[in-house]
């Protein structure tokens, strides 16, 4: 039974964050609230491109499901600009993030993957820590927010501007190889949550095999349909043909084969 649904939404805002980084609102009924889940995505129909385009859900509650998302081409600049009236949009689609672990969360976020996560970590019983890189300052989003729900947040950027100076996969390894467990409790193992540009996560990847710590990550691929029937989101799953959009965007790490 199909459990996503292709709709018109009212906006209710759509506004700059940040340079270039957008926060769009809808309006949702209670039962689509209840229904979405940290990971899930919408394909969201912008006049003036062929094919929808993917954006995470942000956060969903008090009537409103919100994306963040950056502007990086025609769609997403067309969308940036559209502020009143209806967008039709497709979902709540994708399996999402597994929320009932009783372990420690830790949080590997670069770039936009961001945007997924906020939702995820308000929704995670355990309040953990978040490793989140960026080019500079001006792209670092969300902190306040993180803030409150009382995660841990170590930050990196690429131009040194804000905390640790270089890769967030760097200072992520560097804690662990110093032996500071990045817990907040030592009776809690760790488990991860990663969700940013394909070199980030082979490298949390690599950094999760040799430290033998489990997650999960969501995956970003071009979309098209956004439902599994134009195959064009494939990926090999431990050692299966899987699409991204329908299967995914959450995998376990450790079945991931880049
Ligand atoms: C499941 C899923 C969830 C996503 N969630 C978010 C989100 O919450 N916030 C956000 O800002 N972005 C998100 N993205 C990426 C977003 O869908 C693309 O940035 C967007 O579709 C680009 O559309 P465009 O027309 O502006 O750019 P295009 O003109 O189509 O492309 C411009 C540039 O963006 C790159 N791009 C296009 N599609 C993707 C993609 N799927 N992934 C990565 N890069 C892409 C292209 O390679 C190109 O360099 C998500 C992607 C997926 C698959
Ligand atoms: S986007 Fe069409 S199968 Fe995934």
């Amino acid at each position: 039974m199909k459990k996503y649904c292709d709709k018109t939404y009212k906006i209710i805002s759509n506004t700059e964050i940040g340079q270039g980084y957008f926060e769009l609102k809808i309006q949702a009924g209670a039962a689509l609230l209840r229904a979405c889940k940290p990971g899930q995505f919408f394909m969201l129909t912008i006049p003036g491109v062929f094919l929808r385009r993917p954006l995470s859900v942000h956060d969903a509650k008090d009537g409103e499901i919100s994306f963040l998302y950056k502007v990086v081409g025609k769609g997403t600049k067309i969308l940036s600009r559209i502020k009143t009236g209806g967008l039709s949009a497709l979902g709540a689609l994708g399996n999402g993030y597994p929320l009932d672990t009783p372990l420690l969360p830790i949080i590997v976020a670069g770039g936009t993957g961001i945007a997924s996560v906020y939702f995820l970590a308000s929704k995670l019983k355990n309040k953990g820590i978040l490793y989140y890189g960026a080019r500079s300052k001006k792209d670092l989003l969300c902190l306040d927010k993180f803030k409150k729900l009382g995660w841990k947040i170590v930050v990196s950027t690429e131009d040194g501007s804000k905390g640790f100076k270089g890769y967030i996969t760097d200072a992520l390894e560097k804690q662990l190889t110093a032996n500071k467990e990045p817990s907040r409790d030592a009776k809690l193992k760790n488990l991860l949550f990663v969700c940013g540009p394909n070199a980030m996560m082979k490298a949390v990847f690599k950094i999760a095999k040799e430290k033998n710590i489990k997650g999960f990550a969501s995956l970003e691929e071009k979309m098209a349909c956004g439902i599994g029937n134009c195959q064009g989101c494939a990926v090999k799953i431990n050692g299966q043909n899987k699409m991204t959009c329908k299967d995914g965007p959450v995998f376990k790490i450790e079945d991931i084969e880049f």
